[in-house]
């Protein structure tokens, strides 16, 4: 497991778990967990549904209290301290927003309720409202904005309170493919801007590599794997994290030493010529991204087999290749003439290219 930790070690935390353990009732939801999120990170967790990843944040937001360990922010010990007690904000992915109350309302309600004058409320609210270029909505009712629109006016309203930490719940869900994309650079800007240490969460591995510094990947309730986007991309550490994080091949085969040479074996395919790899010998999964492959002549390459389908997807062609491994995925630039369905095929992969990887 990747354990690469960017605070560095003067610096007091932005969140910290140690040992922290959430059960409701018999389920657990979060085995015991150590975190660090450094000042001003950007860090995402992603998984699949039901892994945990509400649950974390809203442990972080004291909206659930742990059932053992121990959560510091800023190097508070917050663990038995309520949600309007520690300095952090929460944009829900539904908003949450007040209905019959104006943009501007709404951005300014946390700070009246923190006890603060109406005339410096207001101020702080549209100075926020302007920094994410919604201060013309003042006026609207809620209700009359658009998806993207309340979207702003959650995060200025959390915004405005000027956390120590910023958290998103699946921001994005409910809004349009070409929205998320504008919507999620323009937290990431912000994010940079600001120097925000903000915690998102998402089920959508793309937007978690799209924005992050770093993301934590959980798996029933575990800490996977964490790392910058292209490390976890580039070198998955097991199989659950390959086929996770973007596309994958996953072929079972087995790592032996031969003359002192780390070998690999898959049927009757021997591999010799492999990149440095930590694993032991034994059972092992490949990680093989599907565009590291091509379609090359019958006969050539690293496996031969037979194309079974192809598909046309506008920015990539897609091929579903039968080979001795199993069917193998491979993605070709759609302006290359490929061989076509019923082609017999040499898959072209350099040793490069394949990452050894665990088998669950
Ligand atoms: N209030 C609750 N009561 C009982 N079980 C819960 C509660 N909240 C979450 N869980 C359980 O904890 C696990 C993690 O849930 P959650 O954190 O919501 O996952 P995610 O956000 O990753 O989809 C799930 O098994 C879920 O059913
Ligand atoms: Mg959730």
């Amino acid at each position: 497991m990747t354990t690469s930790d960017p605070a560095p070690a003067h610096e007091t935390p932005a969140v910290e778990f140690n040992q922290v353990v959430k059960r409701f009732g018999t389920v657990v939801a979060l085995h015991p967990l150590d975190l660090r999120i450094a000042q001003g990170e950007l860090v995402t967790l992603l998984g699949p549904s039901g892994c945990g990843k509400t649950t974390l944040l809203r442990l972080i937001a004291g909206l659930e209290q742990a059932s053992s360990g121990q959560i510091r922010i800023n190097g508070r010990d917050v663990t038995g301290v309520s949600a309007n007690q520690r300095d952090v904000s929460l944009v829900f992915q539904s908003y949450a927003l007040f209905p019959h109350m104006s943009a501007l309302d709404n951005v300014c309600y946390g700070l009246l309720a923190s006890g603060m004058k109406k005339a410096q409320a207001i101020e702080q609210a549209r100075s926020k409202m302007a920094q994410l270029g919604i201060e013309d909505l003042g006026a609207r009712l809620s209700s009359q904005l658009s998806g993207g629109q309340q979207q702003r006016v959650a995060v200025a309203r959390s915004l405005v309170l000027e956390p120590a930490v910023l958290m998103f719940d699946e921001p994005l869900s409910n809004l349009d493919a070409k929205l998320r994309r504008k919507v999620r650079q323009d937290i990431r800007d912000l994010q940079q801007e600001l120097h925000l240490t903000v915690v998102y969460v998402t089920h959508d591995q793309e937007e978690a590599l799209a924005v992050s510094d770093r993301i934590v990947v959980m798996e029933k309730g575990r800490i996977a794997a964490m790392g910058g986007p292209r490390e976890l991309y580039e070198s998955p550490s097991s199989r659950f994290i390959a086929d996770f994080i973007g596309d994958a091949n996953l072929i079972d085969a087995e790592l032996f030493t031969r003359a002192g040479r780390r070998c690999l074996r898959c049927g009757a395919l021997e591999l010799t010529d492999l990149p440095d790899t930590q694993a032991a010998d034994g059972p092992v999964a490949l990680a093989i991204r599907p565009h590291r492959i091509q379609l090359g002549e019958p006969g050539t390459g690293l496996i031969q087999g037979t194309v079974l389908r192809q598909a046309y997807l506008g920015s990539r062609m897609e091929s579903v290749v039968d080979t001795e491994a199993g069917e193998l995925l491979v993605f070709s630039d759609p302006l290359q003439s490929l061989p076509g369905v019923g082609s017999r095929v040499g898959l072209q992969v350099s040793a490069s290219d394949v990452r050894i990887t665990t088998r669950y």
